[in-house]
């Protein structure tokens, strides 16, 4: 109902007819959008989301122009009958209006004026709950009377058993020209997987409507059938400019719009949706922070109480900036400060990180003299992982993590001038890695296992055969024309 009644609203707002950059493009420095960055009474940016429990609910969020004011999906249980739709039952959801341009910042309106010319537009979210689990449903939603999405089949969480899932670090830069082949590659790997961890910067201007256009186009149908997990990176993170003074740095106004996920009441408000944890089944629990707000004690207090609180069998964490950097001459001392005494108190499995354009792998375990990078059977802690899926490549760190030899973390698989998914899948007390490249080859892998007492070895160590890749022994790298 909530719905209906801002649809009411929204009708005597939105009427009046309005010039914008598609008909438009007066200004000198905007170039002519492209027609699927538009919106339209179709919907489209069409992503499935985890705010509830997996197991009995998800939630599916689109776009429109900002005509469309209503929020109407369908599902129903998918069979093999070729009209599995009849019998749908509708749903109505909840519909925000956003202004791609004027970004109200308390009581305020800024400009976030690389949208300039672009018309307002609506967002819509539907959670579809009561679902029963492992189950495989479809769906559809509605943008104007009669535009209805194609049906999308989505499977829920299982209450336990094996659970398949890809994670990849940043796509940023030409996310459309270069990060599609990746994130298609990823799909056709592991078509089976039950969500899609993005570790940040999906984009490289988090409140710029052409990159996020590009970052739909390029997932295309995926993300309406395997649920997103996404991160929020420094890149979704934005200043505003208002009489020439520039904002403080801030979530882009269309994460939340864009995305629907678990709110957290324990946390401050600028933390909503961008610091939130995911009971994916029996076994996985899933933690997610947000690593360029500022109050990163609060959300490591918040971690710890909730780490404290699962009896999840694994425990993983994914963040944006890395606790140990691999890129050139980066370093978040102050984060690892904060957060790493938290990860070795409750022993988090698997850290998951993004941000320094290379591959890194590494562990902190107990192992009697450093492991090589084939070696199985150390004991193991935490493994970490920087990961990256987009073509814009740094160096990696000089003396690779000998800086942090202190911490006891051991370095055993790197990369440059590659971008990688990962497919990762966790069965019972078995956790299974592997890094692959778009061309599907395996780089890295290992196994982890985990007795009743929840001590931890690696199994298998990596089973990969390619030579590792590094700038000066791979092909040639090109920065440019790949922003
Ligand atoms: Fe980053």
């Amino acid at each position: 109902m909530k719905s209906f009644v801002i649809s009411i609203c929204c009708l005597t707002v939105c009427i009046a007819p309005q010039a914008y950059a598609h008909e438009g493009h007066d200004h000198d420095s905007q170039p002519p959008t492209p027609p699927w960055q538009d919106a339209s009474g179709w919907p489209d940016r069409i992503v499935t989301t985890i705010p509830e429990t997996p197991q009995s609910s998800f939630a599916v969020t689109w776009r429109t122009d900002d005509e469309v004011t209503s929020s109407i999906a369908q599902i129903v249980e998918a069979t093999d009958a070729a009209r599995f739709d009849v019998g749908a039952e509708i749903v109505l959801g909840e519909t925000e209006s956003l202004n791609l341009v004027d970004v109200p910042i308390a009581k305020e309106i800024w400009k976030a004026e690389w949208n300039d010319g672009l018309a307002p537009v609506n967002y819509h979210s539907v959670v579809f709950r009561g679902l029963e689990p492992d189950t495989t449903y479809a769906y559809r939603v509605r943008g104007s009377e009669g535009n209805w999405s194609e049906w999308f089949q989505i499977q829920t969480a299982p209450e336990d058993g094996p659970v398949k899932f890809i994670y990849v670090g940043d796509a940023q830069n030409g996310v459309l020209s270069h990060w599609s082949r990746l994130i298609r590659a990823a799909y056709a790997a592991a078509p089976d997987s039950r969500f899609i961890l993005h570790a940040g910067d999906l984009v490289n201007n988090g409140a710029r409507d052409i990159e996020w256009a590009s970052w739909f186009k390029a997932v295309g149908f995926i993300h309406g059938m395997i649920p997103a997990i996404p991160v929020a990176g420094n890149h979704e993170y934005r200043r505003y400019t208002r009489n020439g003074e520039e904002s403080d740095s801030l979530l882009s106004m269309m994460w939340r719009p864009q995305f629907t996920l678990p709110e957290e009441p324990e946390l401050p408000d600028d933390l909503q949706e961008a610091a939130y944890d995911i009971r994916y089944s029996d076994d996985i629990h899933i933690f997610i922070l947000s690593t360029q707000n500022q109050n990163l004690q609060a959300q490591a207090d918040w971690l710890d109480r909730e780490l404290g609180r699962s009896d999840a069998k694994w425990k993983i964490v994914s963040m944006h900036h890395p606790i140990f950097s691999s890129g050139s001459d980066r370093d978040s001392p102050d984060r690892r400060k904060i957060l790493l005494p938290v990860f070795e108190k409750h022993a988090v499995d698997l850290v998951l990180q993004g941000h320094d354009h290379t591959y890194a792998r590494g562990m902190i375990g107990q192992t009697p003299e450093r492991i090589s990078y084939s070696d199985a059977g150390g004991d193991i802690e935490t493994m970490f992982v920087n990961s990256v899926s987009g073509p814009k490549q740094y160096d990696f760190k000089e003396n690779g993590w000998d800086d942090y030899a202190d911490t006891g973390v051991q370095l055993q698989r790197k990369a440059e001038n590659t971008q990688f998914f990962q497919i990762i899948t966790i069965e019972d007390d078995t956790l299974t890695y592997e890094a692959r490249t778009a061309l599907n080859n395996l780089y890295d892998d290992f196994v982890m296992t985990k007795d009743e007492s929840g001590h931890k070895t690696i199994t298998r160590g990596a089973q990969s055969t390619m030579d590792e890749r590094m700038f000066e022994t791979s092909e040639p790298y090109i920065r440019e024309g790949i922003d």
